[in-house]
């Protein structure tokens, strides 16, 4: 499955996804240099991606735990997710996300 992601340079990276993989390791994994430092255990938000408007309804928005971490970014948005929180599935096929500042390891 297709990915795309926008870097704050607004490049766009198109990605290949695994379905069970989450965002958070499907970009890593692909050497777009996303911060991510707790690897996965939603204890430090710098994994933030705000995810397309045409896609919020496919991921979800975030739970409150996830929330009451986002709300700590100076980036946060109504569509802000955690990228570790994401688990990708067929229906996330094409999927659109922008990596946050404080996410981006550049
Ligand atoms: S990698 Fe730390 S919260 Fe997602």
């Amino acid at each position: 499955m297709k990915i795309f992601v926008t870097l704050p340079d607004e490049s766009v990276r198109e990605l290949e996804g695994r379905p069970a993989a989450t965002l958070m390791m499907t970009i890593r994994n692909a050497g777009v240099p996303i911060r991510a430092e707790c690897g996965g255990a939603m204890a430090c938000a710098t994994c933030h991606v705000v995810v397309d408007d045409d896609w919020i309804g496919k991921t979800g928005r975030a739970g409150s735990e996830e929330s009451d971490l986002l709300d700590m970014s100076d980036y946060c948005t109504d569509a802000s997710r955690l990228s570790c929180q994401i688990r990708l599935h067929d229906g996330l096929d094409g999927l659109k996300v922008t990596l946050q500042l404080d996410a981006f390891e550049g």
